[in-house]
C-alpha cells in the first residue's frame, strides 16, 4: 500500500499547499531536503551521517522522503556551527572537528544547546548519549539519574536516548515547516521544536503542549547580555506534560526535579531549581543577564526578548543555568569548569571561570 505521507507529499508538490504551509519557516527548493525517488543518475540519494566521516547511502527511502536524517542535516565534519543547506541556514549540534567553547561569536562558536562533539571525544559524561553518536543501547536502564523507574517500552528515552526508538526525537518533535517567529509557542512548533513527546499527535499536527521561549536567530552563536534566547520557567508544581511551558519541566520529565530536595527545616540538601533569585543578601549584586549562566523567566511574552536586567524575586534558577542540553567540554555537561575552579580550566587552559559566582556574588 502507498504510504500516506507520500500521497500528501505528491499532493503538496503539485501545488495544492494547505494553509499550514503559508507560514512555512523552511524556504528554498523542496529538493534541497527531499528526494522524490531516492535516485539521481541511478544512484541512491538518501544517506545517513557516519561519525567516522562521510555518509552511508541508503537504498531504502528515509521517512518523509527526506534526503537524510536529523544528524545528516545537523552535523558537520568541520567546526562551523551554522551550515548552509541550499541557501537555508542550518544549526549544527554535532561537529566532528572541535567547535569553540565558550561561545565567542566566531563562525565556530558553540550554539546554545552545546555540542555532541565532546560526547564522542571525551566520553558519556560530556553529553546526552544519543542514538547515532553513542554506542547503541539494547537494554536501557529503568530511568535517567533522578527519574522515576519505567518498564517495558517506556525505558526508551526515560532510561536511554541511545536506542533507535529515542535519539533526537526522545526530546524534540521536529516541526520544520512552521514557525519563523522569534517568540515560539504552539503556533511556531514550540521553542526549538521542544513540543511534548508524550502528547505527540499521530498526524502532522503540533503537540498541544511544549516549551515556550524566545529564539535568538543565530541560536546564540554570538550571545551577549542584550542578544540571547529567553527561556520560560515556572515554580510548579508540575502535574502533566509541559503544561507550564517551562524548559525545566522538559528536563524534569526524565530526571525529576534533580537537585531540588529540601529538608523539612527548609535547608537545601541539593542545589535548588525553579526557585526565584532572592531580592536580598548576596543576590542583590546579580543585575545583568549573563548568557553563560542564564536564568528562566515566568510567563514569557514577546516583550521579554533580549532582556538585560535580572528581575530578582521573580526570575528563576533553571537546569540550563548550569547545564547544556546536548553536551559540553565539562563533565555533567556543565556550562563552565566547575571542578577546576579556582585553578586552571582544563579545557581553555585559562584561569577557570566561576559560574556559581554569577548568582552567588559573595563567592567571587
Ligand atoms: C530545509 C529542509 C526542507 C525543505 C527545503 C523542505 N522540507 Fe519538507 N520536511 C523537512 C523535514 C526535516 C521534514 C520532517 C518533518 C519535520 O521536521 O517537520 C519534512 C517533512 C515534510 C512533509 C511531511 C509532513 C510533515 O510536515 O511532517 C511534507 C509533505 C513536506 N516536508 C513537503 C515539503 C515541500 C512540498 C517542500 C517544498 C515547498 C519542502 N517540504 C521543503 C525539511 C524540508
Ligand atoms: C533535510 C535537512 C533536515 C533534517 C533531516 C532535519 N533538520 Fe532540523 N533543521 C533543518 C534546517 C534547515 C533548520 C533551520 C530552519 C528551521 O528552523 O526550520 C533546522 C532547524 C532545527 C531545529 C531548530 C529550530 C529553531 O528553533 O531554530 C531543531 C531543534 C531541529 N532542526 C531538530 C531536528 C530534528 C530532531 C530532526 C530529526 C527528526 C531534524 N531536525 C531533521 C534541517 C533539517
Ligand atoms: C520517545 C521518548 C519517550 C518514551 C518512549 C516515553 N516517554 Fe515519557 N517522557 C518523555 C519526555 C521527553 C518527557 C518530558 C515531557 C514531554 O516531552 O512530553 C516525558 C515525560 C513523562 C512523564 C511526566 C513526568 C513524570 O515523571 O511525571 C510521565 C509520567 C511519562 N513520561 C511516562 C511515560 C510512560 C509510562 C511511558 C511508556 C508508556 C513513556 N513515558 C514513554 C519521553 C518519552
Ligand atoms: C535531552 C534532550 C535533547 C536531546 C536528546 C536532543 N536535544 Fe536538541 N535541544 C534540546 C534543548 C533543551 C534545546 C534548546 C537549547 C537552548 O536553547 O539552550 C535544543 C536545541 C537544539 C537545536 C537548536 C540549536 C541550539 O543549540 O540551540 C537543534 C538544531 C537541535 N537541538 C537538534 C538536535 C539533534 C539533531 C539532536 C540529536 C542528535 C538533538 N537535538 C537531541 C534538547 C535535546
Ligand atoms: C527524554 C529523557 C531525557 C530528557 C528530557 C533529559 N534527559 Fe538528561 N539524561 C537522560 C538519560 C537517559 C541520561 C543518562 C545517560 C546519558 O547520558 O544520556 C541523562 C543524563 C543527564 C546528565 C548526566 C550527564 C551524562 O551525560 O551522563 C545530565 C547533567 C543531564 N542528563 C541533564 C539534562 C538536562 C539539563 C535536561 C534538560 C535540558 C535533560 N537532561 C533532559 C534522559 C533525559
Ligand atoms: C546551580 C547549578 C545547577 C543547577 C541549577 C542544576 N544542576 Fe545538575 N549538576 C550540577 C553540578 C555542579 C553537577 C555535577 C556534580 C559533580 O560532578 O561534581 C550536576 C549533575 C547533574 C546530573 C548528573 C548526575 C549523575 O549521576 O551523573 C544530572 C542528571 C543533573 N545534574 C540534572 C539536572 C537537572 C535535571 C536540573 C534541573 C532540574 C539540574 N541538574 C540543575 C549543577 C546544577
Ligand atoms: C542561576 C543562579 C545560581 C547559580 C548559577 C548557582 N546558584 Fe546556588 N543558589 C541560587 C539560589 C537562588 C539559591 C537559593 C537561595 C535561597 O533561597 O536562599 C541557591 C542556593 C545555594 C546553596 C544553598 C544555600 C542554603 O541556603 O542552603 C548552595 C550551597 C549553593 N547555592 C551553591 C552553589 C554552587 C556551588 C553553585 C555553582 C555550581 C551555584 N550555587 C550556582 C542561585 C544560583
Amino acid at each position: 500500500m502507498m504510504d500516506k505521507r507520500w500521497v500528501v507529499f505528491v499532493f503538496l508538490v503539485v501545488g495544492l499547499l494547505p494553509p499550514v504551509f503559508c507560514r512555512a519557516a523552511v524556504t528554498g527548493d523542496c529538493s534541497s531536503c527531499h528526494t522524490m525517488h531516492n535516485s539521481e543518475g541511478g544512484a541512491p540519494v538518501a544517506h545517513t551521517f557516519k561519525i567516522t566521516g562521510g555518509v552511508d547511502f541508503s537504498p531504502t527511502p528515509i521517512r518523509n522522503l527526506l534526503k537524510t536524517d536529523c544528524l545528516g542535516c545537523h552535523s558537520s565534519a568541520g567546526a562551523e556551527t551554522i551550515g548552509d543547506l541550499g541557501g537555508q541556514q542550518v544549526p549544527i549540534v554535532f561537529n566532528t572537528t572541535e567547535p569553540t567553547y565558550p561561545p565567542d561569536g566566531s563562525t565556530t562558536s558553540t550554539l546554545a544547546g552545546g555540542n555532541f562533539h565532546w560526547l564522542l571525544s571525551k566520553g558519556g559524561a560530556y553529553g546526552h548519549d544519543v542514538y547515532g553518536i553513542a554506542a547503541t543501547v539494547t537494554t536501557p536502564p529503568a530511568s535517567a539519574p533522578g527519574g522515576v523507574d519505567r518498564t517495558g517500552g517506556c525505558v526508551h528515552c526515560h532510561g536511554s536516548l541511545a536506542t533507535s526508538q529515542s535519539g533526537c526525537e526522545g526530546c524534540h518533535v521536529a516541526e520544520h515547516h512552521i514557525g519563523g517567529n522569534a517568540f515560539a509557542d504552539r503556533e511556531q512548533g514550540w521553542y526549538r521544536f521542544l513540543g511534548s513527546v508524550m502528547l505527540k499527535p499521530a498526524n502532522f499536527d503540533t503537540s498541544p503542549e511544549g516549551v515556550t521561549g524566545i529564539e535568538s536567530p543565530d541560536w546564540e552563536q554570538n550571545p551577549s547580555s542584550t542578544q540571547h534566547n529567553t527561556y520560560q520557567g515556572s515554580i510548579g508544581p508540575y502535574s502533566s506534560y509541559l503544561e507550564s511551558g517551562s524548559i525545566n519541566q522538559k528536563c524534569a520529565g526524565c530526571h525529576g526535579r534533580f537537585h531540588a530536595e529540601t529538608l523539612s527545616t527548609s535547608t537545601w540538601i541539593r542545589h535548588p531549581v525553579d526557585v526565584a533569585i532572592p531580592n536580598a543578601g548576596e543576590f542583590v549584586g546579580m543585575t545583568t543577564y549573563n548568557p553563560l549562566v542564564p536564568v528562566a523567566r515566568r510567563n514569557v511574552s514577546p516583550a521579554d526578548a533580549n532582556f538585560t536586567t535580572i528581575t530578582r524575586g521573580s526570575d528563576l534558577v533553571s537546569c540550563i543555568s548550569c547545564h547544556r542540553a546536548h553536551g559540553s567540554p565539562y563533565p555533567a555537561m556543565l556550562r563552565w569548569a566547575y571542578r577546576d575552579w579556582p585553578g586552571i580550566d582544563s579545557h581553555t587552559l585559562q584561569p577557570a571561570f566561576n559560574g556559581c559566582a554569577v548568582c552567588h556574588t559573595n563567592k567571587s
